[in-house]
């Protein structure tokens, strides 16, 4: 089923413009160079999505959802108390708009990876660009990715029709009302943003307890050309993560690649 756009803008935006293409090199690249604070661009298709860290985000047009929001916060994000915790916000409301549409049992792989049963469904890309008050959020989400597109990724993925119909919500052959979808993740996005200056870390904390999947798990990471295996001991107030590593001690990392150590199950996605 199509993205039914002026739905979306009637039901999901104060203001701001959706732009919805057919195919386009990334919607972070696009809302670089074009649009206004507060608008939105959607692409049912990518040909140049991006991930963090530099990796690419496959982005084939199977029903999967690539949007991005430009942000203008205001004052220059330098300026903004717990601006590093902006990611994670970003990803709690992802998880929360999931929720709305009645999925369970996902959760967030620190910094943002939208998570179900030990494999990524979703990730979000944030970016700062001038003038200073500004970024844009970039959230890809899978919600079809056939085995022949899932076997391009490196990583244990899933598809949130497949976390559906596994929970038997959905029958295998329905499709996801993906309009619904982006509403609920606009909305949710504008509500933590609409907060998020304001927002005291203790709120902040809770909200992301309930959704953390790493914490108290043994991991692994590469840090130095080193491999580390470390127990997850919570966040920061800059939302750095809390690892107590094997000469117990706890160590506070901005970024790493982390593994889980645990098997995974099986799947018809890679494991
Ligand atoms: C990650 O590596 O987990 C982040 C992935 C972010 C992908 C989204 S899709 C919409 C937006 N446009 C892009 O090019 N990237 C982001």
């Amino acid at each position: 089923m199509p993205i039914d756009c002026d739905e979306v803008a009637a039901s999901a935006l104060s203001g701001g413009k959706i732009t919805h293409f057919k195919r386009l090199d990334s919607t972070n690249s696009w809302l670089q160079k074009n649009g206004q604070c507060g608008d939105v661009c959607i692409s049912n298709e990518q040909t140049a999505g991006r991930g963090r860290r530099g990796n690419q985000w496959v982005s084939p047009a199977t029903g999967n959802i690539y949007f991005s929001l430009k942000c203008c916060f205001d004052a220059p994000i330098q300026q903004i108390e717990h601006f590093s915790l902006l990611g994670l916000s970003v990803g709690i409301a992802v998880a929360e708009a999931l929720a709305d549409i009645g999925l369970q049992n996902h959760g967030i792989k620190w910094p943002n990876d939208i998570y179900w049963q030990q494999k990524k469904m979703g990730g979000i890309l944030i970016e700062n660009i001038s003038p200073s008050n500004t970024v844009i959020i970039g959230i890809g989400l899978n919600v079809t990715m056939p085995e022949a597109e899932a076997s391009k990724i490196d990583q244990h993925i899933t598809c949130l029709s497949e976390a559906l119909a596994k929970q038997t919500i959905l029958k295998q052959s329905t499709q996801i009302n993906r309009t619904k979808l982006l509403i609920a993740m606009i909305r949710q996005l504008q509500s933590h943003l609409d907060k998020f200056t304001s927002l005291a870390f203790g709120d902040f904390k809770r909200d992301w307890d309930k959704w953390d999947v790493l914490k108290n798990r043994s991991v692994t990471f590469q840090h130095k050309k080193k491999q580390i295996t470390a127990i997850v001991a919570g966040l920061d107030q800059q939302g750095q993560l809390g690892l107590l590593e094997q000469d117990n001690q706890l160590r506070f990392y901005s970024s790493a690649d982390i593994r889980l150590s645990k098997p995974l199950n099986k799947s018809p996605y890679k494991q």
